[in-house]
């Protein structure tokens, strides 16, 4: 079978970006079985013999309305779909889709007829939102990193930034490269348009990575790649907090006046 890759590099350069990342996510233990999912806003690598191409698949509801989808492209990992698997084979286990005029409806357009992650809602939200906002952010990322996921189980991470300002205090690149810090969600049902909801208006607080509680993170970065690293930053701290008290103390993490020093040095906000 053609691939709708075949003689489009850009567009190839893109998926093998998510295969790449999906590959890291299984090494890391973060990926059993299906876990977690990818989407990625295509629509700028679109010519116009892919808009012209016929849909594989009916229309599929979105489960909202989401307006400035209008004319948007998606690749999706497939629902059910391994990650391990993904990074040998992405186009056989995910799919492109198209979002339809009205932008309550997408359809398959290529390679297979792959249904896309049950985690659509919040991927799709969060694209329409990104667009709203003028944010040049066109990947998203959900995983279940171990040791984020772990202390997302204690009510005293779960406070509004607490989770943030330890991790932040274990490693100085935390604060370096993940500077808008951890946003939380409580508890939902995955899939469910409410963690969707719930999920856009905890990264509208200004996160780029938010932990859903006993579940995983998501995460909003430029690329796959950038969303990837912010999560695999802000999981290294989480582990060094983790190692330390495996060793029977509490770590002492940077003082408040070290992360302002690091703030002023590297332009970050306070
Ligand atoms: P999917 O296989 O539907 O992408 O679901 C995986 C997952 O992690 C749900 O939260
Ligand atoms: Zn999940």
């Amino acid at each position: 079978m053609e691939s709708i890759l075949t003689d489009r590099p850009l567009l190839r350069q893109q998926i093998d970006r998510v295969a790449e990342v999906a590959g890291y996510l299984w090494q890391k233990g973060w990926a059993e079985r299906n876990g977690g999912n990818i989407t990625i806003n295509i629509t700028e690598f679109v010519d116009d013999t892919m808009q012209a191409l016929p849909a594989i698949t009916e229309p599929c509801p979105i489960g909202k309305t989401l307006p400035h989808l209008e004319g948007c492209w998606f690749y999706c990992k497939g629902t059910g779909r391994r990650m391990r698997d993904l990074a040998r084979d992405p186009m056989a286990n995910g799919a492109v889709i198209r979002i339809l005029p009205g932008c309550t409806n997408y359809e398959i357009v290529a390679d297979a007829p792959i249904a896309p992650t049950s985690e659509l809602p919040s991927h799709l939200a969060v694209h329409d939102y990104l667009l709203a906002q003028g944010s040049p952010y066109r990947a998203s990322l959900h995983t279940h990193p171990i040791e984020l996921v772990a202390l997302s189980h204690s009510r005293k991470w779960l406070e509004k930034d607490a989770a943030t300002r330890m991790l932040w205090s274990m490693i100085p690149e935390t604060k370096a490269f993940c500077p808008r810090g951890l946003g939380i969600v409580p508890y939902l049902l995955p899939s469910s348009v409410e963690l969707a909801e719930a999920t856009l208006r905890t990264l509208d607080e200004d996160y780029d990575v938010v932990l859903w509680e006993k579940h995983g993170v998501f995460a909003v970065d430029t690329d796959i790649l950038n969303a990837f690293d912010q999560v695999d930053v802000l999981n290294k701290a989480a582990q060094i907090y983790l190692a330390a008290r495996g060793m029977g103390f509490e770590p002492d993490g940077m003082t408040d006046a070290q992360l302002r020093e690091l703030s002023d040095a590297f332009g970050l906000p306070k």
